[in-house]
């Protein structure tokens, strides 16, 4: 028997069969359109593709494995969080997804900060209203789409649409509502405050379960577009970090991960719904019962690599572009990089931010940019993990997952910057792994989340910091944290 876990993420969709003791059968990844970005900042996606690629993601692993889709007993969906998708009285996509990194709602969110007042949208939502958030691109429909808003009559989240496809159900999970900004995160439901106050119907938003919930089974028409078998059950799952957590075993007090895909995500369980004044880490459900969680996000983690790649070294493999930096100097003979391609969430919560280098001279070489780049990257998430650790969440360790996880050279660099150990656990698969745990959990195989975190996660390997280098990033993370606020009064500028 065995379980499914399906992650909609940035740039593919992810389906992975799990057995009962947690071992791994297999994986396939079908990957998504490029995103569309019309104008800098904006980012779409067309929710048709995330389906498309999940039904070949999903059929592709059946086959892989040889699995019949009988013997897959739940399915547990994972996503990029914060996205629109707008649905139409007959269930059709109305107009493409505005994603989680697109930030072109900061009219939306000055106009809702006003209406509400922030300190009123704190004690309703639990965070700030950020332009990457649902709520605010809705409003940037509803003022410069109207024929689009008027045709919807329900809002998902990019994994919910796939459940839709797969099961008919109009669902959520308390996590990945956690990020709508309209959601009540200490109570666990809609947030009727901030729904009323701007006069949005509730009847456009789905039924919000735990995640640990079966939402509906799939359909006769998704059986046969994925070879699943008609009435298997799906489970609520989570946000991508929250799913990534439980993949990561972040179920607990005292547990902290870095999930390194296109964001770069520093998580931490909590048993309280804690939030940090100033908003520059999300306070959200967590995908266990009775837990939150407070993550902080850097935009463009994976993403300046990406960047870099498509843009000055096209068809060079990541593993190369690494191996370059690897022998670069630590530090990249002063040369940083600002990850701010899409804004910037933690610390700064500014969609103007701006990426780039500071520090160039006719000396440095490509190695030093890649290194720098890398670098910058590490430094951003060591920001979200100053910012947790001071909200008396402090990690002994950080569990590394994503991508990223793959390159000791990234692990390597992860346990200098943070000063901490950094351990790899035997399934990096994060995201899509949490989904199908979530999906047992569902489906009665585990009492609890914890309970099968317990019984399947297990630390391979890990890397601790050397001192020399840990030195040298202190410095360096000092460097970096000035660049921004010396910078700041010339974004308005361009
Ligand atoms: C979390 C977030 C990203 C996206 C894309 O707040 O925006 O993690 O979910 O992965």
């Amino acid at each position: 028997m065995y379980w499914m876990g399906v992650d909609v993420g940035t740039g593919g969709t992810r389906a992975l069969l799990v057995d009962e003791k947690g071992g791994i059968k297999g994986g396939v990844t079908a990957p998504h359109e490029e995103m569309r970005m019309e104008r800098p900042l904006w980012a779409e996606q067309r929710p048709e593709d995330w389906w498309q690629a999940a039904q070949k993601a999903i059929r592709g692993v059946l086959t892989d494995s040889k699995v019949s889709g009988k013997k897959v007993k739940g399915v547990g969906l994972s996503g990029q969080m914060h996205g629109l998708v707008l649905l139409d009285e007959a269930g059709k996509v109305v107009r493409p997804a505005l994603i989680w990194c697109d930030q072109r709602s900061q009219p939306q969110v000055d106009r809702i900060n006003q209406l509400i007042g922030k300190d009123n949208i704190l004690s309703y939502t639990a965070n700030p209203v950020l332009t990457g958030f649902t709520l605010p691109k809705l409003l940037w429909v509803r003022d410069n789409d109207p024929q689009s808003y008027n045709r919807a009559r329900m809002v998902l989240l990019p994994k919910d649409y796939v459940r839709f496809e797969l099961t008919g159900a109009y669902a959520s999970d308390v996590s990945d509502a956690s990020g709508t900004a309209l959601f009540d995160v200490v109570l666990r439901r809609w947030s009727h405050q901030m729904l009323d106050r701007l006069k949005l119907d509730r009847a456009l938003l789905p039924r919000v379960h735990e995640s640990s919930e079966v939402t509906g089974q799939v359909t006769s028409r998704a059986a046969e577009l994925t070879g699943l078998a008609e009435g298997t059950p799906v489970a609520a799952g989570g946000g991508d970090q929250a799913s990534s957590a439980v993949g990561n075993g972040i179920v607990e007090p005292g547990a902290v991960s870095c999930t390194l895909g296109t964001s770069g995500v520093v998580f931490a369980h909590m048993d309280r719904p804690n939030y940090d004044p100033a908003g520059r880490v999300h306070t959200f459900c967590h995908a266990v019962k009775d837990a939150w969680h407070v993550m902080g996000v850097t935009q463009g983690a994976g993403l300046s690599l990406q960047w870099f790649r498509n843009q000055l070294a096209p068809g060079t493999s990541y593993d190369a572009l690494t191996a370059e930096a690897a022998a670069a100097q630590p530090g990249a003979r002063g040369l940083f990089w600002l990850p701010y391609l899409m804004g910037e969430r933690t610390p700064h919560l500014d969609s103007a931010a701006r990426g780039g280098w500071i520090g160039l001279t006719a000396k440095h070489t490509r190695a030093d940019l890649i290194r720098s780049l890398l670098e910058g990257v590490c430094y951003s998430q060591k920001d979200c993990l100053d910012i947790i650790d001071q909200m008396g969440a402090p990690a002994n360790s950080v569990r590394l997952s994503g991508g990223g996880a793959k390159s000791a050279f990234w692990r390597q660099l992860f346990a200098d910057v943070f000063g901490k150990r950094v351990v790899t656990l035997a399934s990096q698969e994060g995201s899509a792994y949490g989904a199908a745990l979530l999906a047992m959990v569902a489906t009665g195989v585990y009492a609890s989340v914890p309970e099968v975190c317990r019984a399947v996660i297990r630390e391979v390997d890990s890397v601790t910091p050397r001192p020399h280098e840990s030195q040298l990033y202190r410095r360096g993370h000092e460097v970096y944290r000035s660049l921004y606020p010396s910078l700041k009064p010339l974004y308005g500028l361009l």
